[in-house]
């Protein structure tokens, strides 16, 4: 009892320490959630705030670039062409600039605050624009480096400082390579030019504007952390319409950093938030018992495992790039493909207090996997014959149709978001574990998680730091007028309660906390 006590302090001392660097964005809704609407167009992100997000608690949306990009017809519309921009004009396959100006509103107006994600290291590839084709029309010849509506022409980009005999990056041991050369041939800006920082903060303070509350910005291993630095101290202060007068933006950078290489996600600490890619490939291999990890081993997550500074850390599960096979991660990450130990990994992420959390929602491709390579990886958005995004319509059960997955909209990952947003600040206590796959932790005296990802069932009794009462479970049912839909778990006096969980239920888990009592 001793040890925990202590244990719950340190904790708590450490998650004092956040606030620094995230309190505007943390102030209204605690240690919320950010959902990655991928692909979703302007005006069905507005409605998802109203109608789903705010009522449940969720911070934030990530939105996929807002920019002007190429349209891509070989393959058909390919998600990657919003990672290829042809100017910083709002017109993206989400849709036009009244529609996104739109959507920031109705969203800031219910309290749920919009982070765009940024293509800011490049243009598109020198090879993209057959026909020349762009969202909103504009002229560009990416051979010649010409885009006239931002305007940059060749001077604005790296190639004389390349070394790679190819233009592009070879060797990703080599930070000079990784930083001046073309990633797969995308047209390399110049950050370090006036001309073309300018431009940078012009857009994205165009977008702060307009209301957004930061960004997640692409590529940032392929960007100098100077550069940035300049970049982001330009960034106006937050619309005052919607935030506390002097707040800063947000900026969450995306830097792949599986510790094999020259360049550190340690780097861009003291710039904003870092991807932690290292969060999800390890909690996939500890889920699928890869490497004989068991999910005891789970006790001294987070810095214990080599993962950056919990207040720099931004966690995922996965993400619109390793859920297909691109970017970092490999195999072992969880997707929604296979739901069941997913949603317990997500589960596990939300109640765990390393990090801030974002969950994907994703669509459906059909995947064609040939050794080991997903042919279909590149597949877009559900959409019409003329390549248009189509809308996510919403099932009477609350599931979204059309290939559209939503998984933000499964019961179980909702009610975890909602579990965090409850245990915020509070520290991770009454750990158990059976040296094995069954854990068990708690968030001071507000939330209980337990997960059994044996192959045989759990019955155990264990302290949980509730207060006594009869609790429902939130991840095989919830509370609704007053009564649970799903197990009920008692607490007694002391704070022990028993839990039951079966391999075959159709979820290894249960999830009380001090809003499921009944
Ligand atoms: C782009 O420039 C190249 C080289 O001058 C030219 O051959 C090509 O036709 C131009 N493309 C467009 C779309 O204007
Ligand atoms: C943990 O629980 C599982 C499932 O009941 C069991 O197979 C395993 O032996 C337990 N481990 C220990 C160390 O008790």
């Amino acid at each position: 009892m001793q040890t925990r006590t202590k244990w719950c302090l340190l904790a708590l001392g450490f998650g004092l320490g956040l606030s620094q660097y995230r309190s505007h964005t943390l102030s209204r809704h605690g240690d919320g959630t950010i959902v990655h609407l991928f692909e979703w167009r302007w005006s069905d992100i507005a409605d998802e705030c109203e109608r789903y997000l705010a009522p449940n608690g969720f911070q934030g949306v990530q939105i996929s670039p807002p920019s002007e990009h190429i349209v891509v017809s070989k393959p058909h519309r390919p998600w990657w062409e919003r990672y290829q921009p042809v100017s910083y004009n709002l017109c993206s396959r989400s849709g036009t600039e009244g529609e996104l100006r739109d959507m920031i509103s109705r969203c800031n107006d219910v309290g749920v605050k919009i982070y765009a994600d940024v293509v800011i290291n490049h243009m598109c590839a020198a090879d993209a624009g057959e026909g020349g084709r762009s969202t909103r029309g504009s002229y560009f010849n990416a051979s010649r480096e010409e885009f006239p509506s931002v305007p940059y022409s060749a001077a604005d980009f790296n190639d004389d400082k390349c070394t790679s005999g190819s233009g592009n990056i070879e060797n990703y041991q080599d930070i000079y390579q990784v930083r001046n050369c073309r990633l797969l041939g995308l047209l390399d800006l110049a950050q370090e030019k006036e001309h073309v920082r300018g431009k940078i903060v012009d857009y994205l303070n165009a977008l702060v504007d307009m209301g957004v509350a930061g960004f997640h910005v692409d590529a940032c291993k392929h960007m100098w952390p100077k550069d940035l630095k300049v970049i982001y101290g330009r960034l106006h202060n937050l619309n005052p319409k919607w935030f506390p007068e002097g707040s800063r933006p947000l900026v969450y950078q995306e830097v792949i950093d599986l510790g094999d290489e020259p360049i550190k996600a340690s780097e861009f600490y003291t710039l904003g938030l870092v991807t932690e890619f290292k969060y999800g490939a390890m909690l996939g291999s500890v889920f699928r018992k890869w490497n004989g990890y068991k999910l005891s081993y789970l006790r001294t997550w987070g810095e214990g495992w080599g993962l950056m500074p919990s207040d720099r850390a931004l966690v995922f599960v996965d993400n619109h790039d390793n859920q297909r096979g691109h970017g970092a991660g490999g195999a072992s990450i969880l997707t929604f493909w296979e739901p069941r130990p997913y949603r317990a990994a997500v589960a596990f992420m939300l109640a765990h207090p390393y990090g801030m959390s974002r969950v994907m929602s994703s669509y459906r491709w059909d995947r064609h996997v040939v050794n080991g390579q997903d042919e279909n990886d590149w597949v877009g958005p559900p959409s019409y014959p003329d390549g248009s995004t189509k809308p996510v319509p919403i099932n009477p059960d609350g599931s979204c149709g059309d290939r559209w997955v939503c998984e933000h909209r499964w019961p179980q990952i909702r009610n975890m978001v909602t579990f965090r947003r409850i245990v915020s600040g509070q520290p991770l206590c009454n750990w158990w574990d059976n040296r094995s796959n069954q854990i068990a932790f708690g968030r001071g005296d507000r939330g209980f998680i337990v997960i059994n990802n044996d192959d045989c069932c759990l019955d155990v009794s264990l302290s949980t730091g509730l207060a006594a009462g009869t609790y429902c479970d939130v991840i095989s049912g919830q509370k609704r007028d007053g009564k649970c839909t799903g197990k009920q778990i008692t607490v007694d006096n002391r704070g022990r309660a028993h839990f039951i969980i079966s391999s075959t239920d159709q979820d290894p888990l249960v999830a009380i906390h001090t809003h499921s009592k009944l």
